[in-house]
């Protein structure tokens, strides 16, 4: 864990976490990703039914398909957890779909205290299920 000065896409993980719904756990994730050269911010809506929740990091993916931002490059998610958190496995195999090469992804948690961790998508969803496998 290290910290420096914030990127771009740190500060607007952080803002992005400002918008989360989450009444339930009350645990607000933002993230922020780079996709086709573009930036996308997602924030973590939760849901009386509550399996119907929508993480920050899938929110973000979405936002960059819409704007046919295929080409996933980095990630970001800020959290208030201790050591940050890492994305979910749902998370983790739904950014791994619009990955080109898993080990050039980065991603990277960060928190309040401006502590980070950083890994690649390949290291934290390896020997991945993808199209590939299908017929
Ligand atoms: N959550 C995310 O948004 N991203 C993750 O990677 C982990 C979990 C959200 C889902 C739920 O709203 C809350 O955090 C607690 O699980």
């Amino acid at each position: 864990m290290s910290e420096m000065n914030p990127s771009e896409l740190e500060t607007r993980a952080k803002a992005a976490q400002q918008k989360a719904y989450a009444p339930y756990s009350k645990f607000k994730v933002g993230a922020t990703l780079r996709s086709s050269g573009q930036l996308f911010d997602g924030a973590n809506i939760e849901n009386a039914s509550y399996s119907m929740t929508i993480c920050a990091e899938r929110a973000a993916m979405v936002a960059a398909v819409l704007a046919d931002a295929r080409e996933l490059e980095e990630v970001v998610v800020f959290t208030d957890a201790w050591p940050p958190s890492s994305p979910c496995g749902a998370c983790r195999q739904f950014l791994s779909e619009f990955a080109a090469d898993a080990t050039k992804v980065k991603v990277t948690a960060i928190n309040a205290r401006g502590e980070r961790r950083s890994w690649t998508l390949a290291e934290l969803l390896p020997d991945s299920f993808s199209g590939r496998e299908l017929p």
